[in-house]
């Protein structure tokens, strides 16, 4: 069970963040490779919800630079500086920024045509430094609401344990 890619389009999306969440921590126990661990989120949470676009962009530069990481989707950009674009903005001001019009925010990075709207949280260490940004396309407007911001926040916060 623990094993499988789950589609969670038909439930509600809270409850489905419970299941998803659950899911994730399931297998990724004992886990501690950031790298693993961000392969196995953006494959789970892009096939649960069927996204345009779903990864990581590392901070490999602190406070200057994200270049790509893990993904599920078309050919993402290679890298971001901070400050640039939702994922730029969400890892400066360190918190989620929702897009519900690609078009309306300024600066915004298109890797894909199709992306019409996006969630960007960041994701932080147990120091409370930034390390990457989670993204999520979606190819329709206003894809993501606070069930998403939270969920997805809440999947991240494994990042910020101990290791
Ligand atoms: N749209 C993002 C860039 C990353 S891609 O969409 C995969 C942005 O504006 O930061």
């Amino acid at each position: 069970m623990a094993e499988t890619t789950l589609d969670l389009r038909q439930l509600p999306r809270a409850e489905a963040y419970v299941e998803l969440t659950a899911h994730i921590e399931s297998v990724l126990d004992g886990v501690t490779d950031p790298i693993a661990e961000m392969a196995t989120i953006s494959a789970l949470v892009h096939h649960a919800f069927g996204w345009l676009w779903t990864g990581f962009y590392r901070m490999v530069e602190p406070d200057r630079l994200l270049r790509v990481g893990p993904y599920q989707g078309t050919l993402g950009c290679l890298e971001i500086t901070v400050g640039r674009g939702v994922c730029g903005t969400a890892a400066r001001e360190r918190r989620t920024v929702v897009v519900e019009d690609v078009e309306q925010f300024p600066g915004h990075i298109a890797c894909d045509a199709r992306s019409r709207s996006e969630i960007v949280v960041p994701v932080f260490d147990a120091s409370g430094a930034v390390i990457a940004v989670f993204d999520v396309d979606a190819e329709v407007p206003a894809a993501f609401g606070d069930a998403d911001r939270m969920g997805l926040e809440r999947i991240l916060a494994r990042f910020t344990r101990q290791r």
